[in-house]
């Protein structure tokens, strides 16, 4: 349990993301998202209860782009930090061309978890990228993961295939597929998922098939004070609007002015998706059946964009064709705006400056509203709001005084509140004045922060309460592998293994007794399934580590998890069908049983003549295949992926966990233990080995050692001093 306050990961990885100065709107993968996190990051990092917050993303190094993207650690205060891990090159690279590179990020930030000998107490991942990567360092080091979505491939899905695109269109572009099923991956694991909004949960999570595994929680963010800045500012001398800023309001006015006969009445402004419960019709009748309120304001009503009413969905094709007929009914031409479109980023922030600037009201008359967002940006710029008695609205009037509450079923509640607004300039003023003021206090990232930790407190509690009586948060490898700087790997079969084996239990004893800082693992031929069962057999406790099927796959812990780097690492340039199409007309080879095929390697039993291994090299080269072939027992023959190999693969495990080639002790009997003998670690060639490997004799740090099986292990240990070498050294 941690103690203290939290160590919190959050891994943004796509993007260019710095504390300062951000580049928001550079590109399609620098927005909002970047934004959220840095102003998340920096809220969190204030806190007394944050021991530290690190912001992970990637490392860009490249001329394209600023050198502050290429710089590994940026302080951002005390407490806060942005860490650049870098993958799939150094060039930037867009978000959906960086899956096949998240597996690399992820080992590299293993690494670097280890180096710092600081495992943190929780990871929250952004986008399905970042959240790949914090979900597989859960599970590696047992750890609670917390998800914010920012945006959802089912929902762009849909999008664009609306738009007209096709889905494999989609899918090339934006690997879409994939995407999705990440992001089904992520719920599945999740513990609480952060959304801004309950319409996102409802409709955005809801498409999903795991949507109802984790917790969901509405933490809206702190409002952008840039964006939703105060209408008088425009007026002001020093105004820094941008030309895009604008345009906005232009076209905004241009817009509104296509449908008032009188444009300079103050304005009546409702804004929310064209959905009955928004209870738009109840605002026109109040509206419409007001001749008073009609003559002093003109009513602008943005519900959503459409296209064609006649294609929409039931629910809002009924509320568009309500709303054209009641303008028809109460005769509102000229009176009333009904936009077709407008935009969220830019224009609808102009629409409350308008409005305040006419000195309107904003109108939320929905029936319900469990936050609303409208309600705080219309406040924020200076606009005096009237919405429902419930719900979110009830806190926001109640913190920020800048409006009313109304019982929105009650048309004639509406009408009155909106000319008391309206008319009574002072009221107007003070509702004005306190929602620019109290919204600058309220709805803030600190007060994001403050939710966001009540709630990750929460699941931390819970998870190393409830979820770890099963298995203890220690148990989780990734932890037990992050302390250990000691490795001892061998061989399964005559090595470890061996008939009249009698040194096997003395050998499994002295690795219990210093199981705190030698890691254990195997390397074989085997595939793991047949590899667990016979090491069972014989008694030995699950190993940490199995590289099985001659090192081209690698499982960790009891649960037999697989890091997913290894594969992705290996898989480079592997054509196993072209292999076995290539090999097939040699009839000196057989195929294996099928059960010893994977994946990563193709086996075949061999009848051995000098001449044969060339021609298979030969054969394969000639046709441009990479591969590694390892023979063995002067019968076996292994194809596998050139990057594969036991001894490979106990170099990326050093490399990966940070663990020293020197600090591991390799044990084998035979011709395909050969290559993960040689070089830096330490090895043993045990006595009852085949005759392939008399080569290594003489060779720097190997030792032949005089006893057979695992007695041969026994005598290198003494022989390289090797518990003594791993025991923790006390001064
Ligand atoms: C094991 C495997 C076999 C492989 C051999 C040599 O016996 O089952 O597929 O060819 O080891 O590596
Ligand atoms: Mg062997």
């Amino acid at each position: 349990m941690p103690s203290k306050g939290l160590h919190i990961q959050l891994f943004s990885i796509h993007g260019l993301l710095r504390s300062e100065n951000m580049e928001l709107g550079r590109d399609a993968d620098t927005g909002g998202q970047i934004k959220y996190v840095i102003e998340l990051a920096k809220a969190l990092g204030q806190r007394e209860d944050v021991k530290q917050v690190e912001l992970f993303t990637r490392l860009v190094s490249h001329k394209t782009v600023s050198e502050d993207y290429a710089q590994p650690i940026e302080k951002v205060s005390d407490r806060c930090r942005i860490v650049r891990i870098q993958c799939g090159g150094r060039k930037y690279m867009l978000k959906d061309l960086l899956w096949p590179h998240l597996d690399e990020y992820i080992d590299k930030t293993i690494k670097f978890i280890k180096r710092q000998k600081r495992i943190p107490d929780l990871v929250h991942g952004h986008y399905p990228d970042g959240g790949y990567v914090a979900t597989l360092l859960s599970e590696f080091f047992g750890l609670p993961l917390v998800y914010t979505g920012h945006s959802l491939g089912r929902s762009k899905l849909n999008r664009l295939l609306n738009d007209g695109m096709t889905e494999k269109e989609i899918i090339k572009k934006y690997k879409i597929d994939h995407r999705i099923q990440m992001e089904e991956e992520i719920l599945k694991k999740a513990d609480l998922v952060v959304t801004s909004t309950t319409q996102e949960i409802k409709e955005q999570y809801g498409q999903y098939d795991n949507k109802d595994i984790p917790t969901f929680k509405v933490i809206p963010p702190g409002l952008d004070m840039d964006k939703f800045y105060p209408f008088y500012h425009d007026a002001l001398p020093d105004s820094e609007k941008s030309e895009t800023e604008m345009y906005a309001q232009a076209s905004v006015l241009e817009e509104l002015n296509r449908f008032f006969k009188h444009p300079d009445k103050p304005v009546i402004l409702s804004l929310c998706r064209p959905d009955k419960r928004k209870n738009i019709a109840g605002l026109i009748k109040a509206y419409g059946e007001d001749l008073e309120l009609q003559s002093m304001a003109n009513l602008a009503v943005f519900a959503g964009l459409r296209r064609d009413i006649s294609e929409m969905e039931d629910n809002e094709r009924d509320v568009l064709t309500e709303i054209l007929l009641l303008m028809d009914k109460y005769d509102l031409y000229g009176k009333i705006a009904i936009p077709k479109k407008h935009d969220f980023e830019y224009e609808v922030p102009e629409l409350y400056r308008i409005a305040a600037e006419k000195r309107g009201v904003f109108v939320n008359s929905a029936l319900t509203e469990p936050f609303g967002i409208t309600l705080i940006e219309a406040a924020a710029c200076g606009l005096p709001i009237i919405a429902p008695n419930d719900g979110g609205p009830i806190d926001i009037i109640k913190n920020c005084e800048c409006g009313i509450v109304v019982d929105t079923t009650d048309t004639e509640e509406i009408a009155t509140a909106a000319k008391q607004i309206i008319v009574e300039g002072e009221k107007w003023k003070q509702y004005s004045k306190a929602g620019i003021l109290n919204i600058r206090e309220h709805y803030t990232w600190d007060s994001h922060a403050a939710s966001y930790m009540k709630e990750v407190n929460r699941v931390v509690d819970n998870f190393y309460t409830t979820k770890m009586k099963v298995a203890v948060p220690s148990d989780a490898i990734g932890r037990r592998l992050a302390k250990l700087n000691y490795f001892l790997i061998t061989d399964i079969d005559n090595t470890l293994i061996g008939d009249k084996n009698d040194q096997l239990e003395t050998l499994l004893q002295l690795l219990k007794q210093h199981r705190d800082h030698i890691g254990f693992g195997v390397a074989t031929g085997r595939t793991v399934d047949s590899a667990k069962a016979h090491l069972e057999k014989f008694g030995v406790q699950a190993p940490d580590i199995i590289i099985s099927s001659v090192g081209s796959e690698i499982y960790y812990g009891k649960s037999l998890h697989t890091g997913r780097g290894w594969a992705t690492h290996i898989s480079a340039q592997w054509e196993r069908k072209k292999i076995v199409r290539l090999l097939k007309e040699f009839s000196f080879l057989t195929y294996q049983e099928e059960d010893t095929q994977r994946r990563f390697k193709v086996s075949y039993n061999i009848k051995p003549r000098k001449d044969r291994l060339a021609m298979i090299h030969d054969r394969l080269l000639r046709n441009k295949c990479r591969y590694n072939l390892i023979y063995s027992h002067n019968k076996y023959l292994d194809i596998l992926p050139y990057r594969a190999s036991k001894g490979k693969a106990i170099r990326y495990l050093s490399y990966k966990w940070e663990i020293p080639l020197a600090n591991f002790l390799v044990c084998g009997d035979s011709g395909n233990d050969e290559e993960m003998l040689r070089g830096e670690p330490k090895a043993v060639v045990v006595g009852n080995y085949s005759s392939e490997l008399e080569s290594l004799r003489g060779l720097r740090n190997i030792y032949f050692a005089k006893k057979k099986y695992a007695g041969g292990i026994l005598e290198a240990v003494e022989h390289y001093k090797f518990i003594d070498k791993a025991q923790p050294k006390v001064n």
